[in-house]
């Protein structure tokens, strides 16, 4: 079955065909960052009117790229939410028109549980596609001869979807049977890492410079405390530690000191990074130990960071616990995840119908 799944909640316009849920034909992102730079944040109205202009051109360059035509494929997979609504309506919409036309079904996903369904697709990425968001990548056509697929998890399994918008851990008992364990209470750790880059005059998104500046940062520099709320709930909280951040600046850019001139921007960085970093690796594990789960899944942009990969490998490979992080360009928005998401709903005989709405706060 071939899969034709969009992804438009937020400022990423993303499209790719996935064959038989596993298979990635193609993975095309058409990325705002350029957009939404100079406003250090994304603009939900630019956002919706840009995906107007893209979904058509990501959409057929997904099909030239798995060379397919929309008349090959079966089934459409979108993200229904949650995320911004005029975002989602555009991806919705032109899902909906096409499986109208075309007479062929298409099912609504839940972006946020899609992301873990990315460990289980297999892509095979030409070039440099290295996950940075930005760009479109081009994707070696699958050679779909029976050849060893990469390893699963088990279930059950716990996920760890860490992004812009979410810092959720769910556990997963089978295909869309899941519980959320615990979710952030304010900021997610991508949006503290894009506000603390902010800060530091890195620009947005800043995720990825800060992952790239720390690397030659001393991370015991500063000494942020790490917010864990408690040890009794799997809950996160990351507004605290941006706001840690602000206090540090002020309290230490005195005059004639700034932050081009000081040297700070790299040991901040690092320092930063290792507080979110040991809060995700730490409640990650132990939501493992306690529910006595040993397989783990961490996705969403922020597990590009190569800091958080470094450390998850170190933990769980002394804890036992088996690890699966998808390919970078897995990790953040794709359409492939929503294709795969799609492929277990309808295997439940979920199908949209043309009245479906776009679900903003999608739970
Ligand atoms: O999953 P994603 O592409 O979109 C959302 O659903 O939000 O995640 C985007 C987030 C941004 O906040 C970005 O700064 C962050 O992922 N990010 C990173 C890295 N690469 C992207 N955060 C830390 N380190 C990175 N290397
Ligand atoms: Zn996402």
């Amino acid at each position: 079955m071939l899969i034709l799944g969009i992804e438009s909640s937020c400022d990423d316009m993303a499209a790719a065909v996935v064959r038989d849920g596993r298979y990635v034909l193609s993975n095309v992102v058409s990325s705002q960052d350029a957009i939404h730079k100079k406003y250090g944040g994304i603009v939900p109205e630019l956002a919706s009117r840009r995906h107007l202009e893209t979904v058509i051109p990501v959409v057929e360059d997904a099909l030239r790229q798995a060379k397919v035509t929309i008349d090959d494929i079966d089934v459409i997979g979108v993200t229904q939410g949650p995320g911004l609504v005029g975002s989602i309506l555009i991806g919705l919409s032109f899902a909906k028109a096409i499986a109208y036309v075309k007479d062929i079904p298409f099912v609504g996903v839940n972006h946020i549980v899609a992301h873990p369904m990315a460990v289980f697709l297999e892509e095979r990425v030409r070039g440099q596609g290295s996950g940075v968001k930005g760009g479109k990548k081009e994707i070696l056509a699958v050679n779909l001869a029976p050849c060893p697929l990469p390893l699963a998890p088990d279930f059950p399994f716990i996920a760890l979807v860490v992004s812009g918008g979410h810092t959720t851990l769910f556990q997963f008992k089978d295909f869309g049977d899941y519980e959320i364990l615990g979710q952030t209470r304010d900021d997610a750790a991508g949006e503290a890492f894009d506000k603390v880059a902010k800060l530091l005059g890195l620009g947005y998104p800043g995720g990825g410079v800060i992952d790239r500046l720390a690397k030659t940062g001393n991370a015991s520099a500063i000494k942020f405390t790490r917010p864990y709320i408690s040890k009794d709930t799997f809950d996160f909280s990351f507004s605290g530690i941006k706001t840690a951040v602000l206090k540090y600046l002020k309290d230490n850019l005195t005059q004639g000191l700034s932050l081009e001139n000081s040297g700070m921007i790299n040991d901040l960085s690092a320092s930063f990074q290792e507080a979110v970093v040991d809060v995700l690796t730490d409640k990650a594990v132990s939501v493992c130990q306690v529910n006595n789960v040993n397989n783990l899944v961490v996705c969403g942009g922020v597990a590009c960071n190569s800091r958080l990969r470094e450390k998850l490998r170190e933990r769980t490979e002394h804890n036992g616990i088996r690890l699966f992080i998808p390919e970078p360009g897995l990790c953040s928005d794709n359409g492939a995840m929503i294709a795969a998401g799609a492929e277990h709903l309808l295997k439940k005989g979920i199908r949209g119908s043309l009245d479906m709405n776009a679900i903003p706060s999608m739970e």
